[in-house]
């Protein structure tokens, strides 16, 4: 199904978050330039997409940028602090705040010039992306992500569901824009990130926000590109992921790769879910762990490598690298 793998006897990997302090040749950058810099300057943004191609030996890139795009396309000032980021005017501070929200797809023009470079570079297949419709929504009514939970956000859904509706319909309107772009500029696969999956009630997942995730996902699959869907901390909710939704699942690292196997419609494949901790250990304890998935890979051979959330920003370089060329050994 993704091309390019269809030959090679051994699972391929990649990292989220691998484009990122974890290298030495971005931290380097990151002297010169700031993180908004990077991403809005298409050649610095395709050389940091690559990078971990060229340093770690990744099987895809995934392009420079980040989901909280799409939130400064509709308009929302953001501010890229050390903390992470900050919007100005969370939609929490809003009277009417779908009403506030105003397009301009300018804004994605950079990403678009990053995509056209890095795909003219033909060093690995390219992996676009957006935040699902609820992580997104949480970043935007929140404003900041210290509060790892989003309270503010929590009770916007409860208690403003009108707006709530609103909300999700125009977020996944410009996400399904902006991925179907991102797949004209020559993306070969497409993830859909909802790091925050965990925040509300299964149930509640499945009516409020899983509908909007297969709006996005059918357009960009009718255009026969492969999705996969990371809902990060959904649980026993694995049951509702079916091949109507996507076509691979990225598993959490709290939850038994196995069990997320049971729970899945078999059409589905899995990408996963080593926890990022691991990485910060030793190669010794890293080996006896990639050990274990041993048995997984030989009952599924089309299993995607990758941990259970992004890489983490002090992981030893050398620690990342020795997964990548210990998976890469695996036949
Ligand atoms: O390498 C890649 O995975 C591609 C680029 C990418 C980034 N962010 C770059 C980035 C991707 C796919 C994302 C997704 C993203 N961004 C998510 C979903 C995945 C997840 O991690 O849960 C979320 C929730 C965001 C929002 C965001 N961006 C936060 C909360 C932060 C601060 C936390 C942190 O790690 O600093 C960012 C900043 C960010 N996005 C950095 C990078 C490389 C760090 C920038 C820097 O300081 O150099």
């Amino acid at each position: 199904m993704i091309k390019c793998f269809q030959n090679i006897n051994r699972p391929p990997v990649w990292l989220m978050r691998q484009a990122g302090r974890v290298l030495p040749r971005y931290r380097k950058l990151r002297e010169t330039y700031s993180f908004r810099e990077l991403m809005e300057t298409p050649q610095l943004a395709a050389d940091v997409t690559l990078m971990p191609v060229e340093d770690l030996g990744v099987d895809f890139a995934i392009i420079f940028s980040d989901i909280l795009i799409v939130p400064t396309a509709l308009g929302m000032e953001i501010e890229w602090t050390d903390f992470g980021p900050k919007f100005l005017k969370p939609l929490c501070e809003e009277k009417n705040p779908s009403k506030t929200l105003k397009f301009s797809g300018e804004k994605f023009e950079h990403v678009y010039n990053a995509i056209d470079i890095v795909v003219e570079n033909k060093k690995a297949p390219l992996i676009g992306f957006c935040g699902a419709p609820l992580t997104t929504l949480c970043y935007m009514i929140q404003g900041v992500s210290s509060k790892q939970n989003f309270p503010e956000a929590k009770k916007f859904f409860y208690t403003q569901s009108l707006e709530t509706k609103n909300l999700i319909d125009i977020v996944t309107e410009i996400s399904i824009e902006y991925a179907l772009k991102q797949v004209e500029h020559g993306v070969e696969v497409f993830q859909i990130f909802e790091s925050n999956a965990g925040i509300l009630p299964t149930e509640m997942y499945k009516e409020l926000i899983l509908p909007s995730v297969k709006k996005i996902a059918d357009a960009v699959r009718q255009k026969g590109i492969p999705v996969i869907f990371f809902p990060k901390g959904i649980g026993m909710g694995l049951i509702n992921i079916t091949s109507e939704i996507c076509d691979i699942v990225g598993i959490d690292w709290q939850t038994d790769i196995w069990d997320a196997r049971r729970l899945i419609d078999k059409k589905v494949k899995i990408q996963g879910n080593f926890d990022p901790h691991l990485l910060l250990t030793s190669k010794d304890k890293i080996a006896e762990e990639i050990g274990k998935y041993r048995k997984f890979f030989d009952e599924n051979p089309d299993w995607i490598v990758n941990l259970g959330h992004g890489v983490l920003a002090e992981t030893p370089f050398e620690n990342v690298k020795f997964f990548v060329d210990t998976i890469k050994s695996l036949r």
